[in-house]
């Protein structure tokens, strides 16, 4: 059975005190709950150590929204996936499309950062997904099929049996407009028609692929009841307590 995981990414908000006090509600929200899905947050890198530290009794897990494609040295302003390791984080989100679209983030810069987390036992939740132009242009499709081809389709299977899909269209994020269930379910069922025929079944069925882009309470439990959407990548809705431990609890 794959894991189901829902994601919270906190992009460039709250204060570190914030952070804090946001897990410190989840973590008590969460207690006594059976059933539940992995559940990771992503703050800044600057809360990641107080926010590892809040959550070290509870199963609740710390992602980094990024991480450099450099192993060490002069880049000023980068913060390595090995630095991320020793703070306690498991995963790091790689590719998202604010990274691709106001950091010129190219696919061959991504896939260096996957080789980095990879190398540092991070959990990459690699994000793919297609504007809204590609969308109406009906090029959607061939877009995901490349973003997969040129960066975690370079891997060997065993590396790729580590890394966590997002499907996350550009279009649905931030936006309130989210992908119908059956627009999720065509992409998400055709990404893992893609890993089969890359590398096997076993491989495809055994790996998670999220759903990001304007998932909130409401809308949850219906993305995800498709049977090819393990979970969720959520942004806005995972700032406020309530809400993400409701869509938390919509599996
Ligand atoms: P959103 O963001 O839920 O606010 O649309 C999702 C994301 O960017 O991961």
């Amino acid at each position: 059975m794959r894991t189901k995981i829902v994601a919270g990414n906190w992009k460039m908000n709250l204060s570190v005190q914030e952070g804090v006090q946001l897990v410190n509600e989840l973590k008590t929200a969460l207690t006594n709950e059976k059933n539940l899905p992995a559940v990771v947050v992503a703050p800044p890198y600057l809360h990641i150590d107080s926010v590892v530290n809040e959550l070290k009794a509870t199963s609740i897990k710390t992602a980094a929204q990024d991480c450099s494609a450099n192993k060490n040295g002069a880049f000023t302003g980068e913060v390595s996936a090995a630095m991320l390791q020793t703070t306690g984080a498991s995963y790091v989100i790689i590719g998202h499309s604010e990274r691709r679209t106001y950091f010129k983030e190219s696919n061959g810069l991504l896939l260096e950062k996957i080789k980095q987390a990879l190398a540092n036992k991070l959990t990459p939740i690699f994000c793919i997904g297609e504007v809204l132009a590609e969308r109406e242009a009906g090029i959607h499709f061939g877009v995901i099929e490349k973003q997969l081809q040129e960066v975690v389709f370079t891997l060997t299977s065993d590396e790729f049996k580590n890394i966590v899909i997002a499907y996350e269209p550009v279009w649905a994020i931030g936006t309130g407009k989210t992908a119908s269930p059956e627009q999720a379910q065509e992409i998400h069922a055709f990404i893992r028609t893609l890993i089969g025929k890359k590398y096997d079944n076993a491989l495809a069925q055994a790996t998670s692929i999220l759903y990001g882009g304007s998932c909130n309470a409401q809308n949850a439990p219906t993305l995800f009841a498709q049977p090819d959407v393990d979970g969720g990548l959520i942004g806005g809705a995972s700032l406020k307590v309530n809400d993400f431990v409701q869509i938390i609890k919509s599996f």
